[in-house]
């Protein structure tokens, strides 16, 4: 029997999810989640010397910057439209101690970098972490007693490193270094000392992860650690709910942002802590995740700009509201059309 034109076909689907697929124009106007510069916070890594960059072997195409140089370079990246950047010494192996006193001599690597870029671009907001591993011969994130890293003494030095980097020019202290209590004792001793305006950002969900393994060579503390873990303090992989207790008592304590890294295997954390939480957060696309894709795209495995702009959604997509990436500059470039 021939089938005319009016002849029902029941068996099509009514509802056809590719409709909306079918075109440029109607996917742009479907699409839940955009990507801007303004979602990118730029990890910058600081070198000792005068007119220096250096390469990192382990991080193709991120570089060490001498002080001089930063106001170059952050003048690209708010040209770009990056609302701020995040800086990160490599202390000269020499002025590493056991209490990591460093940390706090207001003249160190990371405040001359605070200052040279303030003085160039008042405007941009710079972050600075926390955590003694890149002053410490332990290479640990506090002070080693007796084989353990203490908490309460490591907070006190905290404490005076986050002061002498809030007086270089500071906006965001980022403690990264998951002590105890930190997150109130340097809100105090913030306030104490007329830096109530001074934002924290907490790594409040900081997982003991393999992917932290270029950062180390790009601070040189990898053989200062000797191999040793940091599972006493960072977070065992294995935990979710954890993560959020870890959360809620920042919170408390009155951290303003919060942090969850790595990123792309912790998706899942991300996605908890802003759906029970509602609070900023944001992800450390850490630099083993950057090392992943641009290994395998040198090689010619994965297209290198698709990959990226993939892999920044995906943190978008889980809630955050921005990403701490190595990405950052290409990223900006190809949102700006270059
Ligand atoms: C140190 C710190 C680490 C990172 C940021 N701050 C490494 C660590 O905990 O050993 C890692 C960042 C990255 O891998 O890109 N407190």
């Amino acid at each position: 029997m021939a089938r005319g034109p009016s002849t029902p076909v029941g068996v099509f689907p009514q509802t056809r999810m590719r409709r909306n697929r079918r075109w440029d124009w109607s996917r742009r106007m479907v699409r839940e989640n955009l990507l801007s510069p303004d979602d990118f916070i730029w990890p910058i890594f600081v070198c000792d010397g005068k007119d220096r960059t250096e390469e990192i072997p382990t991080m193709p195409g991120v570089i060490r910057y001498s002080p001089d140089r930063l106001p170059a370079a952050v003048g690209e990246a708010k040209a770009l439209g990056i609302p701020s950047v995040a800086l990160f010494p490599a202390t000269p192996a020499e002025l590493k101690t056991p209490d990591g006193a460093e940390a706090w001599n207001p003249d160190n690597l990371v405040c001359q970098a605070i200052r040279a870029i303030k003085d160039a671009h008042p405007d941009i907001g710079v972050m600075c972490d926390v955590a003694l591993d890149p002053f410490n011969s332990d290479g640990h994130d506090g002070i080693v007693r007796d084989g353990h890293v203490v908490n309460d003494e490591t907070i006190e030095a905290l404490c005076r490193q986050a002061l002498v980097q809030v007086e270089a020019g500071c906006d965001i202290i980022a403690p990264s270094d998951m002590m105890d209590g930190r997150i109130g004792a340097l809100r105090k001793a913030l306030d104490a000392n007329g830096h109530d305006r001074v934002l924290l950002m907490s790594y409040a969900a900081k997982f003991s992860s393999g992917f932290y393994g270029p950062f180390r060579d790009a601070i040189d503390s990898a053989g200062f650690l000797k191999g040793e873990s940091k599972d006493t303090y960072q977070m065992d992989p294995a935990n979710s709910d954890e993560a959020l207790r870890e959360v809620a008592l920042d919170i408390d304590e009155g951290a303003d942002m919060i942090m969850v890294k790595p990123g792309l295997a912790y998706l899942d954390i991300i996605q908890r802590v802003k759906s029970q939480f509602g609070i900023p957060t944001f992800a450390y696309n850490v630099s083993g995740e950057y090392a992943m894709l641009r290994f395998a795209a040198d090689n010619g495995a994965l297209d290198y700009e698709r990959v990226m702009m993939e892999t920044l959604m995906a943190f978008k997509r889980a809630g955050c509201s921005g990403v701490l990436t190595y990405f950052a500059i290409d990223a900006a470039r190809l949102l700006n059309g270059e």
